[in-house]
């Protein structure tokens, strides 16, 4: 009898794409997947520590986890990912019912570390300090049905005053090319058409290779892939984004014109206090000169609120450009301090109540703004990537603009994981509604 794992994942696509891995790996080991938790003997938690809410949604999750284990004894608890590098031993302190702990830099262990528990039904917690090597090659279960998420770099080079992602994830390692494209071509002969490409800077990618390498180099490299419908692309850092970059992948009809390249702040000191490496007015020039070579180009952001010292004036600087720059999709979250960062060390942090009063602002303006790009989309013709049935409404397909906006239609079911061109008839905020164009 086949065992089974629930796996939920918190945080981001980095996240999303090791958990295909656990799966990978746990399937070879006879668990498939399960989305109910009570039918599960393995329970698996990979986490994010990027805001203190994050890690407490965590122990409140382990708490309902902990009761299904009361009831069937035999199932074991783990939890992985980077509140797992984190706080490692101390996470068996908060629960003490956890069987299995382990990091973001020893992920391929996992059938090994499974079989230790398994074995001596004794608890293992197994944190690995960060080495120079990339990890081994390890089997995915993809999630997606027609887009697969490729990392392309590990860790982080930057040390942004406010995060926690270097010291959970290590300094930045790029793949190889060569490794990368491999892995492209094993994804589209499983029948996958659009290739997202993962990194912490994105735009940083192969400046610790030597050779060195660029993005626009990799992008090239995927772009000629037979069989790649699309190439995305995530996160990018504003201040390694260059021309050289716009005019090499404007060739290559197959990549998107989605730039995900968040600012954090609309202030110029705050981003100094954060250590971004670039000025409001650097991004503006930036946000210009991708409009230049791509005017439908979608562009969007991540935004900080309540960042130590942030004045109301300075506030009013991140409204301002979420309108200047007319965002077409902002996450947004309220600071958090993250032990281990400067700026959680400051005296000046700004109180709770004012955050939460800053972030519903700013959600305010956000959601105004993306529903009027949303608006100025209607009666154009998009060429829409065709993800599958709705998960709101299985009678409806779910498709993808090449500036990411998602768009709802009706048509047949062959069209999934293929492109086709639709007339955008309708926008509701976040998402449109379309009909196939004929012609
Ligand atoms: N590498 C990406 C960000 C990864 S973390 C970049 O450089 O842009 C994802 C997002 O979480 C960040 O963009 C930031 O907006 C948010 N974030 C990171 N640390 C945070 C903190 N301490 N408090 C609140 N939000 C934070
Ligand atoms: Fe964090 Fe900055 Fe690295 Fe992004 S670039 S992961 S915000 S340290
Ligand atoms: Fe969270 Fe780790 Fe990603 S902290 S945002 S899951 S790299």
């Amino acid at each position: 009898m086949s065992k089974h794992v629930y796996l939920k994942t918190y945080g981001c696509q980095m996240n999303l794409n090791d958990s295909e891995r656990m799966l990978g790996m746990l399937a070879q080991m006879g668990y498939q997947p399960t989305n109910d938790a009570f039918s599960a003997d393995f329970l698996l938690l990979n986490t994010c520590a990027i805001r203190e809410k994050a890690e407490d949604k965590l122990f409140s999750r382990l708490g309902e986890l902990k009761e299904i284990k009361h009831l069937k004894p035999g199932v074991l608890i783990g939890v992985a990912g980077c509140v797992a590098q984190h706080m490692g031993e101390r996470i068996r302190t908060r629960a003490p019912y956890v069987d299995l702990v382990f990091g973001t830099e020893n992920i391929h262990e996992l059938p090994e570390l499974v079989a230790r528990v398994e074995r001596s039904l004794e608890p293992v917690v197994s944190i690995m300090p960060f080495s120079d090597e990339l990890p081994p090659e390890m089997p995915v279960l993809r999630q997606g049905r027609h887009s697969a998420w490729i990392t392309a770099i590990y860790g982080c080079n930057d040390r942004c005053t406010y995060c926690i992602v270097p010291s959970v994830r290590g300094d930045q390692k790029s793949r190889a090319i060569a490794d990368i494209v491999q892995e492209v071509k094993r994804v589209v002969a499983e029948g996958f058409s659009e290739v997202v490409l993962l990194g912490q800077n994105i735009n940083g990618y192969g400046k610790d290779l030597t050779p060195k390498s660029s993005l626009a180099d990799l992008i090239e490299a995927v772009a000629i892939i037979p069989g790649v419908k699309r190439v995305r692309w995530l996160t990018g850092h504003p201040r390694d984004l260059d021309e050289e970059l716009l005019l090499r992948i404007k060739g290559y009809p197959n990549v998107c014109d989605y730039f995900h390249i968040p600012i954090q702040h609309g202030d110029s000191d705050i981003l100094r206090q954060m250590a971004r490496g670039y000025t409001r007015e650097k991004y503006l020039k930036l946000v210009s000169l991708i409009r230049s070579h791509f005017p439908e180009a979608g562009i969007s952001t991540d935004l900080i609120v309540g960042f130590p010292s942030e004045t109301e004036e300075q506030f009013q600087q991140t409204l301002a450009i979420v309108r200047e720059v007319r965002f077409a999709a902002v996450n947004t979250a309220a600071y958090s301090a993250r032990p281990g960062t400067y700026a959680a060390t400051r005296a000046d942090q700004v109180p709770e109540a004012v955050k939460d009063r800053r972030l519903r602002e700013l959600n305010e303006v956000v959601n105004e703004v993306a529903a009027s790009v949303s608006r100025a989309m209607v009666g154009t013709v998009q060429e829409v990537m065709v993800e599958g049935p709705s998960p709101r409404n299985p009678h409806v397909l779910q498709g993808r603009c090449r500036n990411n906006r998602i768009v709802l239609f009706t048509g047949p079911a062959q069209l999934e994981g293929q492109l086709c061109q639709l007339r955008i008839t309708e926008a509701r905020a976040w998402t449109l509604r379309g009909e196939l164009a004929s012609g």
